[in-house]
């Protein structure tokens, strides 16, 4: 089966001073959940957005391939790509205020998108909006319909985003963080919708998400950022059980037991910050802040195959792990 999503050596500057996504290569197949983590500044929301082709003119994005399905998305018209986006490809957003427009209801800006791909009638397309404000747990929808984005939490502002982006039952979802500002219990309520949408619909999720609880309970696959790049990549069993790029462990080191993460445990912090990555940057980003740098670290670094799908970004032999703990 060809994949849903597609993209080659993505690459993201912006002006000539920083490079914000740096040869990110990652394959997406159908129903499948693919987690995006690192911390913040990584260059995760550029990557979704590069994706979507929603980035700000000051940015220049380039790929040697970005398809969805059989659209080559380097070469696809921004009025091809809209006719997409929203219908086949739907995007939750970090911040939710970047997609509700606070001039107009809820119920008329989701009808909007609705009517905006298929042609049905306003009543159906706000008969659809009240059906999905309750499958994300919004009860008297039909209130919610008429109200403003201000008049709404920040919460059921996120919840009134994610039932948006659902609207047209996309194939493929970018998540940016989509469950942070939700508590607990919504919070599970908003995955196990997303869940029964992958079984109902083969729904394909990019998912970012720093919450190691939800890419211990969401991810098939898992990619692990640092500044721009994607530093490992692997199933998110084998990441979980031989994490291998120094980051990665520095990410997973509070997790004792993979199945037993606490909802909500932080990423392990790691001293030092993200560095600010220059395009002519050369060698390993993350030297400042590895135990195991050496001098050759600040040349070429090789992307290594641990096994035949997970792979990472280090100069390290695959077992480095095993000797250090000998
Ligand atoms: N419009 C912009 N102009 C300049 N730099 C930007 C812009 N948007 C993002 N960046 C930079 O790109 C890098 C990646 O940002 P981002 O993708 O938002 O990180 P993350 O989502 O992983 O927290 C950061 O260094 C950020 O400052
Ligand atoms: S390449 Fe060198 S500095 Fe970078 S993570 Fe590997 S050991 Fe550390
Ligand atoms: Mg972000």
């Amino acid at each position: 089966m060809s994949p849903v999503l597609e993209a080659g050596n993505l690459r993201v500057t912006f002006g000539t001073s920083v490079a914000a996504v740096r040869g990110v290569s990652l394959t997406m197949n159908r129903g499948e959940t693919h987690c995006l983590v690192g911390e913040s500044g990584c260059g995760k929301s550029v990557t979704a957005l590069a994706i979507m082709g929603l980035l700000s003119r000051t940015a220049h994005r380039s790929a040697d391939i970005l398809r969805f399905h059989d659209y080559d998305l380097t070469r696809l018209s921004e009025r091809g790509m809209a006719r997409l986006r929203g219908d086949r490809i739907a995007m939750i957003f970090q911040e939710p205020m970047t997609s509700l427009n606070p001039a107009y209801t809820v119920g008329s800006q989701m009808a909007e998108v609705f009517q905006r791909h298929r042609r049905v009638s306003r009543a159906t397309a706000l008969d659809r909006a009240a059906e999905l404000l309750q499958r994300v747990g919004i009860t008297a929808p039909g209130l919610r319909l008429k109200q403003y984005p201000h008049q709404l939490s920040g919460g059921l502002r996120q919840r009134v985003m994610i039932s948006m982006a659902l609207m047209c039952e996309p194939e493929l979802l970018i998540a940016d963080e989509p469950t942070t500002a939700l508590d607990v219990t919504v919070q599970a309520q908003i995955l196990r919708l997303l869940q029964n949408l992958q079984r109902e619909l083969g729904l394909s999720l990019l998912l970012i998400t720093h919450d190691l609880g939800i890419v211990a309970r969401m991810a098939d696959r898992v990619s692990v950022m640092y500044a721009g790049e994607i530093v490992e990549s692997a199933p998110a069993g084998a990441l979980f059980a031989a994490p291998t790029h120094p980051y990665t462990r520095g990410l997973l080191r509070c997790i004792p037991v993979p199945r037993q993460v606490r909802r909500d445990e932080p990423l392990g912090s790691i001293p030092g910050v993200v560095p600010r990555i220059a395009p002519d940057f050369v060698g390993c980003s993350f030297r400042d802040r590895c135990a195991q740098a050496m001098p050759d670290c600040a040349r070429h670094v090789p992307r290594q195959r641990a096994t035949i799908d997970h792979d990472y970004l280090c100069r390290l032999p695959t077992d480095w792990t095993r000797a250090e703990a000998a």
